[in-house]
């Protein structure tokens, strides 16, 4: 959830640290803070809000230091405060270390008792800041019986590794040491942590993103991993043993890929690359010749897939959205059972399941934690477990026994969009492999091959309705009340369109089974809530029709998603969006867009921040 930096090398370390923790804002945004070490103490920036006003902090007062680390908070524990802001100090009355941290650590408060006790005062009401002076404990301990001996770095090895020992939860650390002012050192347990190579330079960060235009050379640091980042060399351990190897591979992201280019946010960028992304995760995956399609990374044979007789998709928010869509998909081209289970619930709830029921994590970020835990409890049961995942070298990506890569390129802003898209894509794509192994017909395989490949083309004139969605989008930007709906097919997209109204403009918004509303929500139907109706042309138009007539009858105002050519939508709703004809299993994909866009246009008329949406962060790292 909250976004880490490091740096140490020869340049001047605020410089990466600050366009770091600006690549990594949209993780979380409450604060943010910078720690370096110079003459021989610890340097700490920190402000709350927006990095920005972070670096008119330092640049009152700039570091020459060419060692440093940064944090960008979503607040966990304790409100958006300058004194919860990280990095945090540890040590009694001395603070040796700063320290900052992404997860939660749940034993903190006993922690935080003993240590209190043994005479701490603690300046924050943060998990963290405990976390900083057990570490501060065991190394001053460790000093003081060194007996004059120079004191090594290990002493601050071993002092991690100990306190690691005692923490339940999930962490990312960065930490730094007055007495080790060569160095950083990094911890990772369940929230991400990774590391740039650079020459004479090295790079630590929550995600790729940061490390963009500094080194194309990557290390993903694995759970229970405890590293030490020279200018020169980098170590890493496992907590319970030894140093261990660490593959450095190489970065698939370009620098156009975290700009923003001509728009005026990530989302709108991220909207109109729709067409391209969904290309790159077609890209070599769909096979003419065979009519189906094909997967580099399932590792599992058909001979496997033939024996799974039920799926479960496991998602939150937008991807458990994508995982409605693939229920409809699988279901309705590949003929097998298909459950959509919260991760959040699914943890929890231990629904009976088969041995043959295959288990699918469907996420953007791969570091979505409830999406984590959910896989992980699937995986204790014996389950074969598989990835739908925008990020390479994500948790939830290592993790699962194998998978789908969107390669949709990074999506920075928090609302999700062409990840959305692009997880459709593939569930269609896995619907496609799965029907052909089953009983779908080589012909039938093809058409799908062709509806997919002029797909791009679709989604392209979709968006060409841009500025009329934002004329509709001035005439509603006032309400507070909406309702979407949709059926069959698109009953996930009036969810997710429901879902990105609601997390960038915080318009009430509620999406339904159309013909749902009957029994309860039409009660809400009055002439200042309107009613979104996703109904291009299907078997089930009609029955929708009848729907939309009865908001109609109590005067609720109607805008209509309807396929191009519909004139006789145009009689009864107050505002129709065209979308291009396709076929039904499609009209998720191409429905979204004006959704994407009707909500941003709202978001942007009502003053919201797009990109950073109040109280939400891009990757829930915490359950
Ligand atoms: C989507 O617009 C939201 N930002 C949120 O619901 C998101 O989809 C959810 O947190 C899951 O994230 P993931 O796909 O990275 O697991």
């Amino acid at each position: 959830m909250c976004g880490i930096v490091g740096y140490i090398g020869n340049r001047v370390a605020q410089d990466f640290l600050l366009e770091g923790l600006r690549r990594l804002e949209y993780r979380g945004y409450d604060s943010a803070g910078i720690a370096t070490i110079e003459d021989d103490s610890i340097k700490l920036t920190k402000s709350v809000g927006r990095i920005a006003s972070l670096a008119a902090e330092v640049a009152e007062d700039p570091s020459k230091s060419t060692l440093g680390i940064g944090h960008t908070r979503w607040a966990t524990h304790g409100a958006a405060t300058l004194s919860n802001a990280h990095p945090h100090l540890g040590g009694a009355d001395t603070k040796i270390l700063a320290l900052a941290h992404n997860g939660v650590i749940e034993n903190f408060a006993e922690l935080r008792s003993q240590l209190k006790a043994r005479g701490f005062d603690f300046k924050s009401e943060t998990d963290t800041e405990v976390v900083a002076h057990m570490i501060a404990e065991r190394v001053q301990h460790r000093l003081s019986e060194s007996n004059g001996k120079p004191p090594t770095q290990d002493i601050a090895i071993e002092a991690i590794k100990e306190t690691i020992g005692q923490l339940r939860g999930t962490f990312g650390l960065a930490i730094v040491f007055k007495q080790w002012p060569d160095a950083i050192f990094a911890a990772r347990l369940g929230s991400p942590l990774v590391i740039g190579v650079g020459d004479g330079e090295h790079f630590l960060a929550s995600d790729a993103q940061p490390l963009v235009g500094y080194t194309d050379r990557i290390v993903y640091l694995a759970d229970h991993q405890v590293a030490v980042l020279k200018s020169g060399s980098l170590e890493v351990a496992h907590r319970d043993s030894g140093v261990v190897s660490h593959d450095v591979r190489t970065l698939d992201i370009e620098s156009n890929d975290v700009d923003m280019g001509d728009y005026d946010h990530y989302m709108l960028k991220e909207i109109f690359e729709q067409p391209e992304a969904i290309r790159n995760t077609m890209r070599g995956r769909l096979s003419e010749d065979d009519a189906t399609a094909v997967f580099g990374g399932l590792n599992l044979t058909p001979q496997d897939l033939r024996k799974v007789k039920r799926i479960v998709f496991t998602a939150c928010g937008t991807s458990w959205h994508s995982a409605l869509v693939g229920e409809y998909l699988i279901e309705d081209l590949a003929k097998i059972p298909v459950e959509v289970e919260y991760a959040s619930e699914l943890r929890y709830r231990n629904p009976p399941m088969e041995h043959d029921t295959l288990v699918f994590a469907i996420t953007q970020s791969g570091e979505t934690a409830d999406t984590l835990a959910a896989l992980r409890e699937m995986k204790r049961k014996g389950h074969p477990t598989l990835a739908v995942c925008n990020v390479v070298g994500s948790s939830v990506a290592q993790e699962a026994d194998g998978g789908i890569y969107l390669h949709a390129g990074p999506e920075i802003g928090v609302a999700s969009t062409k990840a959305y898209s692009s997880q459709c894509v593939a569930l269609t794509m896995l619907a496609l492999y799965l029907g052909r192994i089953g009983h779908m017909s080589y012909s039938k395989g093809r058409k799908m091959i062709s509806n997919l490949q002029e797909l791009p083309e679709k989604i392209e004139k979709a968006l060409g309705e841009n500025d009329k969605i934002r004329e509709i989008a001035s005439r509603f930007q006032h309400c507070e009340n909406f309702l979407y709906l949709g059926r069959h097919y698109n009953f996930p997209t009036a969810l997710e369109g429901a879902l990105k109204l609601k997390e960038i403009s915080y318009i009430h918004a509620e999406g339904y089974p159309a013909a749902e509303m009957k029994h309860g929500p039409i009660a809400l139907v009055d002439k200042n809530t309107p009613s979104v109706f996703v109904m291009p042309q299907g078997f089930i138009y009609e029955k929708v029709m009848s729907n939309l007539e009865e908001i109609k009858a109590r005067g609720g105002p109607v805008i209509a998603i309807a396929a191009e050519g519909d004139t006789r939508i145009a009689e009864v709703a107050d505002e129709v969006i065209y979308i291009p004809h396709v076929v039904e299993y499609l009209q998720p994909i191409v429905a979204a867009i004006p959704l994407q866009l009707l909500s941003y246009h709202i978001a942007v008329m009502r003053g919201c921040d797009v990109d950073k949406p109040r109280n939400l962060a891009k990757s829930v790292t915490v359950e």
